[in-house]
This record gives C-alpha cells, sequence and structure tokens, in this order.
C-alpha cells in the first residue's frame, strides 16, 4: 500500500499534487511519501512482535539522511555497506550499537572507523577479512563483534545480478567451511564473535527461499551451541520483494508467520535488514515530457530523466509502472511506446514496449516504484546534475536534498598546471 493517489484528476502525493512540487522544484525529482515509509516500517515492525528483533534499515536502498532518521525515530537501525554509508546513518541520528556493517570488501580503514564508533556487529564475507578486522582492533585495543555471513547456496530466484545466497556469489563463507571459520574466529584474541548472518538475494517474491536459507543458517547455528559457542544475534538479512507489476510477493506478515516459530526457538534477537519492502514502493521519480518522435514501429516519449537518474530499468530491465500526472491524459488513446530519457546511449529508457496513454510535450509522468535503489544508484553520467529529493508529509513537502548545480558536477575537479 502506498500514498500516491488521483484527488480531483491529479496525481497526488498524500495531501499534495506532484504538479504543485514540479512547478516549484522543477523536473524531474524524487518524491517519498512520510506516511508510505512509515507505514511499510510499522507494518515489518509489527509483523515480527513477538520476537525480539531490530530492523537495520539496508541503506543502500535509499540513504538520504532524512529517510535514514525517520527510521531512526521508529527505533530502527542501518545496515551498510561502506565508510560512507555508515556516516550517513550516524548523522543521520541512528545510534552506532544499532548499526551492522556488511559487504565483501571493507578496508582497514573502514573497519577502523566502525570500532571507532563501536557498531553493532560486522557481517563478515571471507577468512582475510576476519583476519584483517583482528588486526585493525589488536592495534585499537578493543574486540570487534562479528557474526560470520554464511552462504546457504539457495537459490532465491530472482533477477540474477541481486541473486546474492548462490555457490557462484562473491557473497559470504561457504555453508560447508561456516563452523572451521567459527573456530578460527573465537580463537582470535580480537574478536568477539556474536551473532549469525544471511542475505540471499533481493526482490524476492516467494516465501519458500527465505525458510530454505534460514534451516541452512539455524543449523549452523544448532552447531555453534553444541561447540559452545554463544551467540546473541540471527541477522536474517533482507531482500522481500514487492509488489512492481504483477508481482504477488508475500506480505511481511506471511513471511513473519512461515519463520518466526523457527526463530522463536532459538532465543536470540533477531536482526532483519529490510530495504526495498519498505522504501521502494514510497517513491516516485517525477519527469516532464520534453518531445514526442514516431517512427514506423512506436512513438518515444523522451523525457527530461534518463538512465543516470533511474538506472534500473536499463540495468535489470525492471517494470516501472507509467502514471501521468493530470488523470485526463491517461483517457487519451493508448499507444505502443517507450519512455527514453536524454542519455547518449540506446539503452536509456524508463519503460519500453509499454502501451501508453500518449503523452504529450509538457506533460508530467510519474515512475512509480522509484524509493528504492533510485536514487542512490542515480549518477552524473553525461554530466547531468543530480535531481533533487522531496519528502511529502500530509499537505506539504520538504526538499530533503537540493538539485546539483553545474559547480557540483566539477567540485574537486583541477587542470595540472602543465595544462594551464
Ligand atoms: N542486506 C544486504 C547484505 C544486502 O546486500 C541487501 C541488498 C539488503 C540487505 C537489502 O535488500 P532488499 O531488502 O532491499 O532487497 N540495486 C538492486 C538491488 C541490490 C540489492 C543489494 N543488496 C535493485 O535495484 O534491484
Amino acid at each position: 500500500m502506498h500514498h500516491f493517489e488521483y484527488k480531483n484528476g491529479q496525481f497526488h502525493c498524500e495531501d499534495v499534487p506532484l504538479s504543485k512540487i514540479a512547478e516549484e522544484v522543477g523536473t524531474p525529482f524524487y518524491c517519498y511519501s512520510h506516511a508510505t515509509l512509515h507505514r511499510h516500517f510499522t507494518v515489518f515492525d509489527k509483523a515480527f512482535e513477538k520476537v525480539p528483533h531490530t530492523i537495520c534499515f539496508a541503506v543502500k536502498a535509499n540513504s538520504n539522511l532524512a529517510v535514514l532518521r525517520l527510521f531512526a525515530k521508529e527505533g530502527g537501525g542501518a545496515d551498510v555497506v561502506s565508510g560512507g554509508e555508515l556516516f550517513r546513518a550516524l548523522k543521520a541520528g541512528v545510534p552506532a550499537d544499532k548499526i551492522v556493517y556488511a559487504g565483501v570488501g571493507k578496508t582497514k580503514e573502514e573497519i577502523r572507523q566502525a570500532l571507532d564508533v563501536g557498531i553493532l556487529m560486522f557481517n563478515v564475507e571471507s577468512s582475510q577479512e576476519l583476519l584483517a578486522i583482528d588486526t585493525v582492533a589488536a592495534k585499537m585495543g578493543v574486540k570487534a563483534p562479528i557474526a560470520l555471513r554464511i552462504n546457504p547456496a539457495v537459490d532465491p530466484k530472482t533477477h540474477p545480478y541481486i541473486s546474492t545466497g548462490l555457490k557462484t556469489s562473491k557473497f559470504g563463507i561457504s555453508y560447508d567451511s561456516a563452523m572451521d571459520e567459527y573456530r578460527h574466529a573465537v580463537s582470535m584474541e580480537n574478536i568477539e564473535v556474536v551473532g549469525v548472518h544471511k542475505h540471499i538475494g533481493s526482490q524476492i517474491t516467494l516465501v519458500s527461499p527465505f525458510v530454505d536459507a534460514l534451516e541452512k543458517t539455524l543449523d549452523v547455528v544448532k552447531n555453534l551451541e553444541e561447540e559452545g559457542i554463544g551467540i546473541r544475534y540471527i541477522d536474517i538479512g533482507g531482500g522481500l520483494g514487492i509488489p512492481y507489476k504483477d508481482e504477488a510477493p508475500p506480505h511481511p506478515k506471511e513471511l513473519a508467520d512461515n519463520i518466526i516459530p523457527m526463530l522463536e526457538k532459538t532465543g536470540l534477537h533477531i536482526i532483519f535488514e529490510p530495504g526495498r519492502v519498505i522504501a521502494g514502493n514510497a517513491g516516485a521519480l517525477v519527469t516532464r515530457v520534453l518531445y514526442t518522435k514516431e517512427n514506423e514501429e512506436k512513438i518515444f516519449f523522451i523525457v527530461d530523466a534518463g538512465m543516470n537518474d533511474l538506472v534500473r530499468p536499463s540495468l535489470y530491465d525492471s517494470y516501472q509502472h507509467v502514471a501521468p500526472v493530470e488523470e485526463s491524459v491517461g483517457l487519451r488513446r493508448k499507444i505502443s511506446s517507450d519512455v527514453v530519457g536524454p542519455i547518449c546511449e540506446s539503452g536509456d529508457f524508463l519503460a519500453r514496449d509499454r502501451v501508453l496513454p500518449e503523452f504529450k510535450p509538457g506533460d508530467l509522468m510519474a515512475v512509480m516504484s522509484a524509493g528504492a535503489y533510485g536514487f542512490t544508484m542515480s549518477s552524473n553520467y553525461n554530466s547531468r546534475p543530480r535531481v533533487p529529493e522531496v519528502l511529502v508529509k500530509d499537505d506539504s513537502y520538504d526538499v530533503i536534498r537540493d538539485r546539483e548545480n553545474y559547480d557540483d558536477l566539477v567540485k574537486g575537479e583541477r587542470i595540472p598546471s602543465y595544462l594551464k
């Protein structure tokens, strides 16, 4: 459920017409609904209220400070994968002891920063990383809390680029070597083993991969218990899918009903790392049609947002629903079309081979389900300033990130003296 709908012929985010924001802020822009973000977080939280848990929002999905603060105020933590994400989470007010840190390539400097602020735990992805954490912690004279990220080799049945728990994936430590690695970890002076972690992929629309992966993770928990290696946390990652088109992913409650009985028995504190399910349908990218162009096959709606602003359609062939901002535009004749951006690449499209109403230059469209992995994956390609982000709450909105300007584009660049 989200809070984007037509009222009085105009597409609104909550009680604000998107056309009003477009007038005042310009296009393109990302628009997020406070009510939807809040609701999704609460629904997830409620679904798991029977077990002690912390929701560590996956910062990579939407890293705006205002969005992170919103979840922090709800008692949430953060799942980070870089020093930059750690910086953002802390700046947004997420308590350090609610931050988990995953990723296969943590640098020694990033490890030091995380130890310095006292994060909840590192989700360790390899033997060498474990060694690096131990070394850095020793230098600092502290003990580093860690979980091992187990790769359970379960197919999440999603897009190959966002499958992370396969045998062929770069992520995690194989299920078969997990215990050896744990034994190694407990023998290290400056490592404190506190948990176990798994995350098998994203946009998962079935319950079974979650259950299968959790079963294997619980095997590890059992083995740890048998060996007297005590842990406190089980981090089951993120990955729950959302409806972009006609997918019917399980509701958090359905997932909870299936896995709570498994989790309850452990007596452990559960950590969740949802990203997309919280933020995905809470955001839209609003863009304006610049030109239209027709050939024998179809019509192109050339809009002012491109693959640099929203790369998901190009990168994953994702379906993002396109809604006219003016409801009456939807009544125009329907036509086979591509929504394309201004970038000089054929892969620059936001929608392809879609039957859409005949948009005209000047019309606004909302590209839906863009609240997760939308702005965070945007770039300056073709030297396009990144677009603003807007947060709507009830009948007002705040610009929570300014549109970049041309000076921002060249910030930090310099011309060597021999070229002057
Ligand atoms: N935890 C870890 C360790 C992750 O790697 C991820 C996502 C998450 C949690 C959050 O997963 P979520 O609940 O959002 O599915 N850019 C891609 C998605 C990449 C996901 C990477 N990892 C996309 O736009 O579809």
